[in-house]
Order: C-alpha cells, then structure tokens, then sequence
C-alpha cells in the first residue's frame, strides 16, 4: 500500500517534471536563441523573461505558490545512508547528496545538489565518472585565480554532465588547526589569498550555471566533536580571520548559496545564530542568496527560521511539518517564510540553471586529465633542493630507486564528503584510504626511458634502504591520509614513514621525498635528505605532474598557502581540543532534547591565524607561509608605494636563473602599531611570468578592507592613521624591499 502511494507520487512528479522539461525544450526550439536562452517561453510564463532581474522572477513566481510548494524549497528529500523516514519523493534524486523540489507546474526545476570540493562525489556509485583534481588546499599553492576558476568550471561541467545544479563545495575555513581532518578540503591560512581563490572557483563554477556554495560558515576550524563545540571567539578576531575569507569569497563569487555549520558559535548554533547569518551575512555584506544547513545541522524551527536559515539538509526535521504549522499558526509570519523563498528561487535564476535546465552528458575526460595535470603542475611546492638535486637529468643517471606504499600504482587522496571515486571504484565507507590510479613508478619510468628504475614499497624499510644504496637517486613518496569527520592525532607523518625517510637517506643522500599531504608535516629527516616536493593530494595526473617537475619539463613555482611549523608545541593549542568523555556528539544534544553544544574551544589566538601567530609569538618555523623554491631564482627592486583609497605598489622582478619561470611575487603590511595588530598580513600578490634575464615591472593594488582593523565597538572597519610599512618579495619570511608610508 505504501508503496504504491509512493510511486503514485512520484509518478505524478515525474510526469509534471517530465511537461515542464518538454514545455521548456519547445520553446527553446521555436524562440530565436540567444547562446541557449529561451527569449519567448511557449507558456508565456512572465518570469521565464531572461531580461528580467533574478529578483523580479523570484517576486512573480512567488505570488503563484502555495503554502506546500513554499514548504517543499525550503527543505531536503533525504540521502542515500542518512537514514531517517524514506521520502515519498526519493526517486527524484540524482544519487547526490541532497536534493530540493521544485515547482513543475510553475517551471521551476529540482535543486540536485552533490558534494564537489575536488571533484563531483560518488561518481562511481552512480555508474559515472569524475576528474579528480588536486584538493583545495593544494590548489591554493598556486596563488592563481586563474587556475581557481578553470578548477571551478571543470567541477561545473562535470556537475551538470552528471546530472547536478548545485555543488555543495567552496569550503574556506581557514586552517587556524592545521591538525583539522579537512584542512586539505579548504583553502589554507590567510583570509585574503583564501577569500580570492575560493571566490574565483565560485564564479567560473556557476558560470557553468550551477549554484554555487561557500562552506562551513562559520569557526568550523576542527572536526572533533565538529557537531557539539561551541566555539568562543571575539568579534574583531572573527571578521579579521575566518569570516574576511567568506566576505572576499562572497564579493568576487557571489555564490547563490552559503552552508552553515555543525558548530555553535558564541553559544548559538551556527545554522540558527543571529550574528552569523542576519548582521553579518544578510546585514552586512547584503548577501541575497540563500542558506542552506550542513547535513543535519539544523536545530529548531523559529528560531532559525528567525535567524536566517532558508533551507534544512537533507530531512525536514524542523523544515518540513513543524514550519508549516508554525506559519500557520503566526508563530512565523508569511512574509518571513516568503523571504526564505525568494532567497532560493533568485539564486535558481541568477545560476541559470532554470534558463538552462540540466541535461546529462559525457564527462571529457582528457579535458579533465588536463585540466588536473596543469593546476596540480602549478600547484606542486619545492621545498628543498640541496646542490641542485633537481631536476633530474635522465640522461646522467643510470638507476632510480621508487620507493613507497602504493608508489607502483597510485596516489592518496582525502576522505569523507570530499571523496572523488578513481574510475568505476565506489568506496564501501566514506572514511577509507583511496589511492587514484596515477602512478609514480610509471611516470617515473616514462621520463627516464634508458634508466634502471626499481620499486619498493617501503614496507620494509630496511629492503628499501637496500635499494636506494644501489641506486643513483632515492625519491620515496609519503603521505598523511586525512578525512572529513576527523583530526590527525599530530602531524606526523604516520606508519612508520619518517622512519623509511631516514633509512633511506642514510643508505643514499641523493634522496628526494615527494609528500602526499593534506595538510602541514613535520620532516625530523630534512637535514639528512637533498630534495623535498609537496604534491598534496594530487588529483587524477598527479604523478604526470610531479615526474614533470622532478625531470625539470615544468619550473615548480608554487608556495605555501599554510605554514610548516617545526613541532605541534608551537601551535596555538598544542593539545588538540577534543570532546570531554562523556560527550558522545550527535547522540548527546538530541537525547537531552536541548539545543546546546557539550564542550567549547575557546580560540584566544583570536586573529592570529598561521603566520601571524608565529611572527606574533617568535616561533621559528620548518617552512613559512608563502615559501616556495624554484628552478631559476629572482630578485626585486624599485618599491614605490602611492597610498590612497586604493593602494598602488609598484616594483621590478627579474629572473637571474638561466630557465623560464613563474615567481609570485608577494605583498604585505605592517599597520601602525596603534592597532594591535600582528606584525605582518598579507595583502596582495601577483604572480609574474618571465624568460630567462627577463625584468619586469609589478604593480599590485591593496583595497582599504585589506589594510583595516574590525572595531568593534562601533560594528565596522576602520583603517587606523599612522605609518604603514610595505613589504615585498618572495616569501612571508623573505622580503627585500620595503617602504613606510603615512596614511590618514
Ligand atoms: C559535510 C558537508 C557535506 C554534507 C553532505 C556533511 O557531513 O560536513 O560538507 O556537504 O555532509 O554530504
């Protein structure tokens, strides 16, 4: 009986979802086209105007809904392993995470939303595929909102190609823990070089006409007991650290969605807190789309109704029932569930995805293979090449020695919600080491086609020391797996691989480590090895691009995005903060029927986020932020600074290597010492190509927000009057040319 209610509703769904995709093809077919824009609708219904605003569509379609079709935009339909009651509707998802109704009748269509940090998720599962591409954090080694906006155009088409219109990617929380189970899934420690990378893949992303997301807003900076801290953190440190990189990310992107976090903040759930979401984010910033919660991530009805939570994920829980009955009852006016529509119906419009319904296709994947090569190719950081034991030089040695686990088949990727399947290989849990079938060893061997290249899993360290001995050159790949839902313990690499570093390098100095890393590592073994490589999480062509880096056919050019400290005593919190025992996360909250998270982490480093906090307290590091070798080297020259509403520096880079390369050349500040602030913020940067000898003069424009302090006190930025010192060059912690200037 059930059943058949279900599929008779589903049918109908299907069937009016079925005429309104007909009802849209027609009259794209008889309108004259404008690149696929559907001039005259055949049903004439007035919002289907592609000159209209997205905000007078979203009005007109309003005024015709019912209270049940409000009720349905304002929720999820479930997903695949949630749980929970099934969905009547469940056979309109696509196999992503979550999806929206739409209206038919009114021609608007399902919001299927899917997981897409690096790549579309749970390809395989559907019987698709996905490019995997290299994760954020590694991405945003290549400083480049170039490369930030192919990676968000392939993740589009590929969305679309699958069947989406809504990626839940865009994670910018900043890695203020660098023990953070995601860290690779975001976009590394400034706000600045974080908020315009991710704001970049936001805007090519739904260019593609996908809604975008921006995520986990907000101080969702750890997993442990990501669902029951309370994080406690002051106003000024909040909107100078995490929350500036999401008000970049928002200005340049202008995602149609923003996600909501598991944690409370200041003792509110994030998905129902006042501050968050109406004074800064609708306030504030005027951001006019919508937010959705993280998977179960909503806690009430009214009040987050009140707050600004526009649309529940992935069950209706508190957005389903309980709201219509509280609209009902006044408890919620109209005009409160109205603003919550509209905020989703615009951002259905201004994606496109109603003037360009989706429609399945072939994913390219050689497009993909090259899209993912060149970013992870800028993308790759040297961090150390003793007496130039880089780039190896195929026709000078005779044997190489591959050593590492899964060196002969793959490379690791991150895990949980960010997961990307390797072709036709769904992985049984979300938490599971998944290694893509790009393979070291062979790339390795392609290179260096007249060279004796041996492998050895490492296993045995004392076999692989065996090897490297007998070989001219040792490269061993490492890595640190990470996942969503998790910390590491520390930032060690684990198994063993420090120990295999050393062996290795005591039986042949000419050893060079690649690091498959999400995040930060010690490297106790670097004074004994010649070479270090940072390749992340490498993506589909990893090891194409790390053997063309390590044969010279690319000039590595990236720099850190997250500082590499020398041990975890010097970070901010040396303990990880993690649940109080007793506290059993999810479970604890609904069971005491109490909204309330069960522990705090009180982050008093404030602003002090990565670098600032080193320079702060005077803690040398392993690798600073923003540090990167290169193949050839430069120098800077000529500083000028022309202060004004906008900052103007000029300065000349010159290539003194004798090979072709990309420097990023980097620009900070030093603000007057009235405003308490760290000693350095970066504020600016460009990256500059130039041949060999080649000079070239920069100029890179600072914005007021980027030399302001948060006061706090009146609720805004301030720039504070005194002398600013300027600082540039190529590294955080390598600066040549300054100059002070006075600003009022
Ligand atoms: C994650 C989100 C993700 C969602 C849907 C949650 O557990 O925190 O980032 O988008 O699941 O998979």
């Amino acid at each position: 009986m059930v059943t058949l209610s279900m599929s008779k509703f589903c049918l109908r769904f299907v069937v009016l979802a079925a005429l309104s995709a007909a009802m849209a093809s027609a009259s794209a077919q008889d309108a004259p086209h404008h690149h696929g824009i559907v001039d005259q609708p055949a049903k004439n219904f007035p919002w289907m105007h592609p000159g209209l605003s997205p905000d007078q569509r979203a009005d007109m379609v309003l005024k015709q809904m019912t209270l049940d079709e409000k009720i349905d935009l304002m929720h999820g339909q479930g997903m695949r392993g949630w749980g929970g009651k099934p969905s009547p509707n469940a056979c309109l998802g696509n196999g992503g995470a979550g999806f929206t109704l739409g209206v038919p009748r009114l021609g608007i269509p399902i919001i299927q939303m899917s997981d897409a940090a690096y790549g579309v998720r749970g390809s395989a599962a559907n019987g698709r595929y996905s490019t995997a591409l290299p994760s954020n954090l590694g991405s945003v080694a290549s400083w480049d909102p170039q490369a930030a906006c192919k990676y968000g155009a392939l993740i589009g088409r590929e969305l679309r190609a699958q069947g989406y219109n809504m990626t839940l990617g865009g994670g910018v929380d900043l890695a203020r823990e660098p023990r953070d189970g995601r860290t690779f899934e975001y976009m590394g420690e400034d706000p600045i070089l974080a908020g315009t990378l991710v704001g970049n893949r936001i805007q090519c992303e739904q260019a593609q006409h996908v809604i975008g997301d921006i995520k986990h807003y907000a101080m969702n900076d750890q997993e442990s007991g990501r669902t029951e801290v309370n994080v406690i953190i002051g106003k000024r440190a909040m909107r100078e650290s995490d929350l500036l990189a999401f008000q970049i990310g928002i200005a340049i992107g202008h995602p149609g969605a923003v996600m909501c976090s598991y944690n409370a903040v200041n003792g509110d759930y994030a998905c129902q807190n006042k501050y968050l979401l109406t004074d800064v984010l609708e306030k504030d910033w005027k951001f006019p789309g919508f937010v959705l919660s993280d998977w179960g991530a909503t806690h009430s009805t009214v009040e987050a109704s009140a707050a600004g939570l526009d649309n529940e994920q992935p069950l209706d829980t508190f957005y389903g029932q309980k709201l219509k009955e509280a609209v009902q009852s006044g408890q919620i006016p109209m005009a409160q569930l109205d603003e919550h529509v509209r905020r989703i119906l615009r951002s259905e419009f201004s994606s496109g995805i109603v003037d360009y319904p989706v429609q399945k296709s072939v994913v390219d994947v050689e497009a993909g293979f090259h899209t993912a090569r060149s970013i992870e190719e800028q993308s790759i950081v040297l961090l150390k090449n003793a007496n130039h034991v880089l780039p190896l030089d195929a026709t000078k040695v005779h044997s190489i020695a591959v050593i590492g686990e899964h060196a002969d088949f793959g490379m690791i990727s991150g895990a949980g919600s960010g997961q990307v399947d390797p072709p036709g290989i769904a992985p049984e849990k979300w938490q599971k080491h998944v290694w893509f079938p790009t393979s070291p060893l062979k790339a390795v061997r392609r290179k260096a086609p007249g060279v004796n290249v041996q492998f050895d899993s490492g296993i045995k360290p004392a076999s692989a020391a065996t090897l490297a001995r007998r070989s001219d050159v040792a490269i061993v790949f490492v890595n640190q797996w990470m996942s969503e839902g998790m910390d590491v313990p520390n930032l060690s690499l684990p198994n063993n691989q420090d120990a295999l570093i050393e062996q290795v390098a005591a039986a042949n100095p000419r050893t060079i480590v690649v690091l498959e890393t999400g995040s930060a590592v010690l490297m106790p073994w670097l004074d004994k090895v010649s070479g270090v490589v940072e390749a992340w999480y490498s993506g589909s062509k990893g090891a194409s691009a790390v053997a063309n880096v390590l044969f010279g056919e690319v000039n590595p050019s990236a720099k850190l995005p997250i500082t590499f400290p020398r041990n975890e005593a010097d970070l901010p919190h040396p303990q990880l903060v993690v649940p109080p025992p007793g506290a059993d996360g999810k479970l604890a909250v609904l069971r005491s029927g109490k909204a309330m998270p069960t522990f705090s982490v009180t982050y008093d480093e404030g602003l002090k986020v990565g670098y600032k906090w080193y320079d702060a307290e005077h803690k040398p590091v392993l690798f600073p932020f923003g540090y990167g070798l290169s193949y050839t080297t430069y120098s800077y020259s000529g500083l000028n600074v022309d202060a004004g509403p906008t900052t103007t520096l000029t300065f000349t880079v010159k290539n003194t290597g004798s090979r072709a390369g990309a420097e990023i050349a980097e620009v900070y500040a030093a603000l007057p010492a009235s405003a308490d602030e760290p000693p350095k913020r970066l504020v600016g940067w460009s990256k500059v190509q130039l041949s060999a000898g080649e000079s070239k003069q920069v100029s890179v424009t600072v914005p007021q927000l980027y030399l302001s302090i948060y006061d706090e006190k009146k609720d805004t930025w301030k720039l504070v009057p005194g002398n600013y010192t300027f600082m540039v060059g190529g590294s955080s912690q390598d600066l040549p040319l300054t100059r002070k200037v006075s600003m009022q």
